[in-house]
């Protein structure tokens, strides 16, 4: 089958399959492996502080010569926040984790450590990086002109129409076009009610809006999705869940085998991690943010909030009490190595559209 298109050449890669970037999932190594495959490996980088950040390209660079794109979290903190939501919060969820074992150190209202894509962005540039993916909005005027002047390559995460048409007036280059079904934070940005289109409807509707390289996001588990997306005229496909289980994933090893039986109806959107909707497994933590009928503080406050407690419970190997994000079709991924994966995704495709 022919492969290759518009944005194929644009991204200097074989295949239109871009492995998403998984905040706390996705390590170098699985970055280069997608890469080195022919894909496109996305590292993820959002909110991370400046020098991590220049760690972590470089280890991708020592590991593969081939494209790939850095993502970034790009919107603007909240300037009102609530202290005694926080607080409230805070005393709930330092109570709960004494309940159930783990000491995590409570957080400092007023020092919440977040780094900003602004501050991420010089470091990019530094590196030389040439793709550049993002989601929770967009950069502002003046990033949009640097990353320009830099010749930077740019894609924008949509879960509508009216948001893609937004990134394409902003200057994007192409729209990742996220369903519902998506796992992870949902890249929705503009006020209002949240967009909870699926994949198959979104597509075709961006496409025929913004009329540019549109990647489908949001429930492709294997070639049949691949096939689909293709037959709906996206110019790529961004897959996340067939990589959580992966031997390059960081997920720990409870967290692998917790997703290895999940189901089409295990997973559902939440606020209570981040503050931010997110598409992810249910466990006690957020059984019990829910129950306890709080208001969450909004992102970052609430994602620096849990933190803490997330990684306690991550070196436990618990997966009661850490962020299990996952898409809608997740309970597909295979342990299998990051190559293995992708290249399967390639014969499976090439076997329906031959
Ligand atoms: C564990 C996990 C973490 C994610 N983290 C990010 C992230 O850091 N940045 C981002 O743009 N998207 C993130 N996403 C969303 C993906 O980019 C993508 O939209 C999603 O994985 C596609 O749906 P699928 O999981 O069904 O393949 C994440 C998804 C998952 C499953």
């Amino acid at each position: 089958m022919e492969w290759k298109n518009e944005l194929t050449r644009l991204l200097g890669i074989t295949y239109p399959l871009i492995q998403a970037p998984m905040l706390g999932i996705t390590t170098p190594a699985m970055v280069a492996a997608v890469s080195n495959s022919g894909g496109l490996g996305s590292l993820p980088v959002g909110g991370l502080p400046p020098e991590k950040v220049t760690a972590l390209i470089r280890e991708v660079k020592a590991l593969t010569q081939q494209p790939f794109a850095v993502n970034l979290f790009t919107y603007e903190p909240a300037s009102w926040h609530d202290r005694k939501v926080f607080d409230d919060m805070q005393d709930f969820l330092q109570f709960l984790c004494g309940a159930n074992g783990l000491a995590a150190p409570p957080v400092n209202f007023d020092s919440v450590p977040y780094y900003s894509w602004k501050v991420q962005l010089p470091v990019l540039i530094a590196a030389g990086v040439k793709y550049v993916s993002f989601t929770f909005g967009m950069p502002d005027a003046e990033g949009f002109a640097l990353l320009k002047e830099h010749k930077i390559w740019l894609m924008g995460t949509a879960t509508s129409v009216e948001e893609a048409v937004a990134l394409k007036t902003a200057g994007a280059d192409a729209i990742i076009a996220q369903g519902i079904e998506a796992g992870g934070h949902r890249g929705s940005f503009l006020p209002g009610e949240l967009p909870k289109t699926g994949t198959m409807a979104l597509v075709p509707q961006v496409i025929d809006r913004v009329r540019m390289p549109v990647i489908a996001a949001g429930g492709i588990m294997d070639g049949r999705g691949v096939a689909a997306a293709k037959m709906l005229g996206a110019a790529a496909v961004q897959t996340g869940s067939i990589y959580l289980r992966a031997h390059e994933s960081a997920a720990t090893p409870a967290h692998k085998a917790a997703l290895a039986g999940i189901t089409d109806t295990d997973t559902l959107l939440t606020r209570a991690f981040s503050g931010r909707w997110a598409r992810g497994v249910r466990n006690t933590f957020i059984t019990e943010v829910e129950a306890s009928g709080l208001p969450v503080s909004g992102y970052p406050y609430q994602d620096v909030l849990t933190q803490p407690i997330r990684k306690v419970a991550r070196e436990l190997d618990n997966t009661a009490f850490i962020n299990m994000w996952a898409g809608q079709a997740a309970g597909k991924a295979r342990a299998w190595s990051t190559a293995d994966i992708f290249a399967e995704l390639v014969r499976e495709t090439e076997l329906l559209l031959p």
